[in-house]
């Protein structure tokens, strides 16, 4: 039987094409192996790759272009210009002038369901799959299901299950799937704020700061401009004066001693703990005692500087919260005020003796800061940060700080900042807290995970988590002497990896006027040449993280490194609140 096709001679087709009956193909490409059905048209410009099918009753016009491995259902309907009409502004029939084509792309491994309708001007990204009936009104995210009539996001795809995937490049950090997954919550938010016109304060921040305090359990958490304020308003508001000394780790992010120096005072340092990366107590005690003095007046003055010492900035680092009770203890012996940077530390607890409860990151100082830089546990869509305290004098003071000074518009008891939260980055933040906790857990799996899948490996330090720490995970830091060979391996791998931090601050040429040398703080010294963080994000799968797993492991096998060197395990890390 003749198969009625009608193929023109311009029509580029690759090898082993296979056509059924009744086509319809002019000016068009179709790659090697492709499949195609009856009655399928293929208009000029139009581009199909290598081993796709496309099923009976398509149509494929002019600019659409689909790329290799791509499924399309019976009756697809491809649409190329914006606003079609049959005649012109005069009454004549429109001709081919008249038609403005816009592209459309369908990107590799995509499956379209039959009678699917595309609009133009519309990419379907790769692997992702569009519900049979639906019409496709705007760009569908890579691997993503979408159906429906506008087609919305049903729900992400594992990109492992999708063939030719599975040596896909593994980010340190994926920022891109939350927003996918989330994206019409993310949107609506958006748009709510938008016909509100609310963009600065309001209830939408008001919303959010009362979320976020009853998520970290404190009386108060006041909405700033970012993590960095948070503290810097911290500080002020508890009562750091200018000239001040304030005593942190050097083994943090320059934010948290930024923030000191913008509130006046002067950062000084104490070395970590080796196990928990956080300050050690031990050092912190012999700080206390050895480096300083009591003047007349009964304040306690550092030797080092000959100024006050009058506050503790204890940071959470990598998500796990320093020894708190044991902080406290001290800080309530000298006198000194403790405020938590908990920039990190989203949703971590510490199980406190003296309390004899677990209590929120935030909840433990006199007042904390959090930070919602994109890539936080509890991320905004920009900057944002915030202040956590169960004193309301301190919650009231920054509320005033944040917003020039302001008690009531325009009255300015002093001078503040413009350091207020943006209302659309509450709304987002107030999008996202809900899922914060199951964030966490999933984050908290992932460390087990690799814990125990990386604990046969004696080239390398895993993280220390004690009995009384419930650790958020914002990173997962391990420690090797072959630091820099690992990454190459990985990166060649296509693994992402980071450092946080390469150089403690103590050596940063920021603070060279300090004058504290090689050698101050031997620990952080130490640690910071060692540690190495692995990709950790909620989203992470486990066939990814094998795939971490299995190169970490092949990489040990190719080199002859011993663990790296560590203390005895003190007292401090193994009974630490006692
Ligand atoms: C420990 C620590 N402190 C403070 C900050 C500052 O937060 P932000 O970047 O929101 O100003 C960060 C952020 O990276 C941090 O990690």
């Amino acid at each position: 039987m003749n198969s009625h096709n009608c193929i023109a001679d311009d029509v580029i087709l690759g090898q082993n094409v296979k056509l059924s009956k009744f086509i319809n193909l002019y000016g068009c490409t179709v790659g090697d192996g492709t499949k195609i059905g009856a009655f399928v048209e293929i208009q000029k410009n139009a581009g199909v790759g290598k081993n796709c099918k496309i099923s009976s009753h398509t149509f494929l016009c002019e600019g659409v272009s689909i790329e290799d491995n791509v499924f399309i259902g019976h009756g697809v309907m491809f649409i190329n210009d914006r606003y079609p009409r049959a005649t012109t502004g005069d009454g004549a029939l429109q001709t081919e002038a008249d038609w403005k084509v816009e592209r459309t792309v369908i990107r590799k491994g995509a499956s379209i369901g039959s009678g699917v309708t595309i609009l133009s001007n519309v990419e379907i990204g790769a692997n992702a799959i569009v519900g049979a009936g639906s019409v496709v009104t705007r760009d569908v995210p890579a691997n993503t299901i979408v159906a429906g009539n506008p087609a919305r996001i049903m729900r992400t795809i594992d990109a492992a299950v999708t063939a030719n995937t599975s040596n896909e490049p593994i980010p340190f950090l994926d920022l891109v799937t939350p927003h996918i997954e989330l994206e019409q919550e993310l949107v609506a938010a958006f748009r709510k704020s938008l016909r509100a016109a609310a963009f600065v304060g309001g209830s939408v921040v008001e919303d959010f700061e009362q979320a976020f305090a009853a998520f970290c359990e404190t009386d108060h958490a006041i909405g700033v401009s970012s993590g960095t304020d948070a503290l810097r308003f911290a500080l002020t508001a508890c009562g750091i004066r200018p000239g001040d000394v304030v005593l942190t780790v050097p083994n943090t992010f320059i934010a948290t001693t930024e923030a000191i120096s913008q509130a006046g005072a002067f950062p000084e340092f104490i070395d970590i703990n080796e196990h928990t990366y956080n300050m050690s107590v031990a050092m912190l005690e012999q700080y206390l005692h050895e480096q300083c003095s009591r003047d007349n007046a009964g304040r306690l003055i550092s030797l080092r500087s000959g100024r006050p010492v009058t506050a503790i900035v204890p940071v959470h680092l990598y998500g796990q919260m320093a020894d708190m009770d044991s902080i406290l203890k001290l800080a309530g012996q000298f006198g000194l005020t403790v405020i938590e940077d908990a920039c990190q530390a989203h949703g971590a607890a510490y199980f406190s003796k003296k309390h004899d409860r677990w209590m929120k990151a935030g909840s433990m100082g006199q007042a904390a800061a959090f930070s919602f830089y994109p890539g936080k546990n509890l991320g905004a869509c920009g900057e944002a940060g915030a202040v956590t305290t169960n004193d309301p004098t301190v919650a009231a003071t920054v509320k005033m700080l944040r917003d020039h000074g302001q008690v009531k518009k325009y009255y300015h008891d002093a001078e503040g900042y413009n350091g207020r939260l943006d209302s659309i980055q509450a709304a987002f933040l107030h999008t996202k807290l809900p899922h914060l906790a199951q964030w966490n857990q999933k984050r908290h799996e992932r460390a087990t995970d690799y814990n125990r899948l990386l604990q046969s490996n004696d080239t390398i330090v895993l993280p220390y988590e004690p009995s009384w720490s419930r650790a958020a995970y914002h990173l997962y830091v391990i420690r090797t002497r072959n630091r820099e060979q690992m990454i190459e391996h990985l990166k060649a791998a296509g693994i992402g990896t980071g450092i946080h931090y390469p150089i403690p601050l103590h050596l940063q040429k920021a603070y060279e006027a300090m004058g504290y040398g090689v050698g101050a703080f031997p620990i952080a010294e130490r640690v910071s040449r060692e540690i190495l963080s692995l990709p950790m994000f909620p989203q992470l799968r486990e066939t990814q993280q094998q795939r971490v797993v299995q190169q970490i492991m092949k990489f040990s096998t190719t080199i002859a490194s011993p663990q790296p060197e560590q203390d005895e395990r003190s007292l401090e890390a193994t009974a630490p609140n006692a």
